[in-house]
Order: C-alpha cells, then structure tokens, then sequence
C-alpha cells in the first residue's frame, strides 16, 4: 500500500556533511521526496516533537541534540514506507545496527544516530503534521 513517512537527517549528519549520502541511499532505495526542508529547530520544537519521551532519562539530552544544529525535515513516500524506511536506517544503536543501513555506515553513538524515521501510522501521521502544512506536500 503506498504510504508515507516522515523522516529526519539528524544534526550530527548534516554537521559531518553526510546529508547527500545519506538523501542518495533513500533515493536509490525507492522512496518519493513528498516535501524536503532545512531548518534549525528549538529545543521547545523538539521537545513537543519527542513528547513521546517526556519521562525517558536521555529526554534533555535528545532536545538539546536536535536542537544543535540545523537538520534536513521530509515526508517520504512509497509502498510499505514506514517499515521500509525503518529497515534502511537500521538499530537505534549503530553498534547494532545491520550491514548496510544507514545507521551502520553514518551514524556515531546511540544518541547521534543520523536518522529519524516514523515507527507507525500514527506517528507518521501526527509527525508529518508537526512539521509540514498540507500545501508543503507535493
Ligand atoms: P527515532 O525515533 O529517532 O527514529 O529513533 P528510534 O525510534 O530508533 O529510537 P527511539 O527509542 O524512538 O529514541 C529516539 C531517539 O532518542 C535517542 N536515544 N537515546 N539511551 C539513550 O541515550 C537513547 N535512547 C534513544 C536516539 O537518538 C533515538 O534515535
Ligand atoms: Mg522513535
């Protein structure tokens, strides 16, 4: 079913210059770019971002990550977007993370890990909306 899925090139990936690489494997894995944006987030927009966390340890730590630099924001689309997604990027942990991914090939620690991908319907649906108005998705 064609689906769509928000998707985030993390700080430590753009700041490391990977954002190309990193576009280069999604594009060549199958997925449309529905919208695509550059920006600096605040520590207040990631932390209504990740409320799903509110209460996890490594809650300010993640915040103050993702709002360190800037990042790459996208809608992504195509069959089985969500799970398909999820497997290129690979484990949370690169130290996990499967051959091949992208967590695996770019990522540096648990925490800056390179890449943010939906993990549901729902999420992607509540993500997508968080950060993109339906004009933006083309
Ligand atoms: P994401 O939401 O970013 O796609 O990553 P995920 O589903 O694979 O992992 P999740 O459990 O949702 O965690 C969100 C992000 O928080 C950071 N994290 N730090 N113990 C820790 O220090 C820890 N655990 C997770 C990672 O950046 C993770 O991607
Ligand atoms: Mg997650």
């Amino acid at each position: 079913m064609l689906e769509r899925t928000f998707s985030i090139i993390k700080p430590d990936a753009v700041a490391a210059g990977l954002s190309g690489a990193i576009l280069a494997e999604i594009d060549q894995a199958g997925f449309r770019f529905v919208a695509i944006k550059k920006e600096s987030i605040t520590k207040r927009e990631a932390e209504g971002f990740y409320a799903v966390h509110r209460e996890k340890p490594f809650f300010s730590s993640l915040t103050d990550f993702m709002s360190s630099g800037p990042l790459f924001l996208m809608v992504l689309e195509k069959d089985n977007a969500i799970t398909d997604l999820r497997k290129l990027m690979g484990a949370t942990n690169p130290a996990n993370a499967e051959e091949g991914t992208i967590r695996k090939k770019f990522a540096r620690s648990l925490q800056e890990n390179a890449i943010h991908g939906s993990d549901a319907p729902e999420t992607a649906a509540f993500e997508i909306g968080y950060w993109f108005a339906g004009y933006e998705l083309i």
